[in-house]
């Protein structure tokens, strides 16, 4: 099954716990955090204090994706706070295998994520330990940013690396995801599509959420 994983980024944060509440009675499968720290990328956002509120009160595992520097002194916290995922990037972690250890031996789900400009060549070695991969198809920072055409052939190879490597590895996708080219997204081998603006900008959150869900279920079945 195909799981969608609303980015709280683009949330009305007056409204966060109402919102967060639609998208799960919508049907979401996971709630996507994105943790941004003005070093790694221009923008600053939220960290495991806000994670641990939400964690209280919705059911839904919780994906941590750090775009940090120091991943090592900060993944125990964001697990402390109930992070059932928590992934980190390849390009700022020179122990990256270290590191993927470290998320794992805390009990969560270890992933790797990889930004549009780094070569996929460089995951090779780490699909045989990591739980998940997340692509980005927008340059981490921001978002509401338009998608990456050239992300679909990604994906299409990165889902050939995985089936050689590790098959049971889940691969997320990350920007620019909407209503228009999500099922082209799943088809090319998503497993979970991270979707910010185009599930918070929407007038009915909780419809739009389970539109996004029937897309997804459309494109298995095809
Ligand atoms: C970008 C974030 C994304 C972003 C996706 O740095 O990692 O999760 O919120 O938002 P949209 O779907 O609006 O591109
Ligand atoms: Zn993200």
């Amino acid at each position: 099954m195909k799981l969608l994983a609303p980015s709280i980024l683009s949330a009305d944060f007056w409204n966060l716990g109402e919102q967060i509440r639609a998208c799960e009675e919508g049907g979401a499968d996971l709630i996507h955090f994105d943790v941004m720290d003005g070093h790694f990328v221009p923008n600053i956002t939220f960290g495991p204090v806000l994670l641990e509120s939400i964690k209280k009160h919705c059911r839904l595992p919780l994906d941590a994706h750090l775009m940090i520097e120091n991943v090592d002194k900060y993944i125990p916290d964001f697990i402390k706070a109930g992070a059932d995922m928590v992934s980190i990037h390849i390009e700022n972690n020179h122990h990256i295998h270290r590191s993927l250890e470290l998320i794992k031996s805390l009990g969560a789900k270890a992933g790797v994520v990889i930004n549009p400009g780094t070569s996929l060549k460089l995951l090779e070695e780490v699909l045989h330990y990591a739980d998940f991969v997340l692509l980005m198809s927008v340059n981490p920072g921001f978002g509401g940013q338009r998608f990456i055409e050239r992300s679909i052939e990604r994906l299409r190879r990165l889902k050939d690396m995985v089936m050689e490597i590790n098959p049971s590895l889940l691969i997320e996708i990350d920007g620019g995801i909407k209503e228009d080219n999500i099922m082209e997204v799943a088809k090319a081998g998503a497993d979970i599509l991270v979707v910010g603006s185009g599930i918070f900008h929407a007038k009915d959150i909780k419809a739009q959420t389970k539109r996004l869900k029937e897309l997804l279920a459309a494109s298995e079945a095809l």
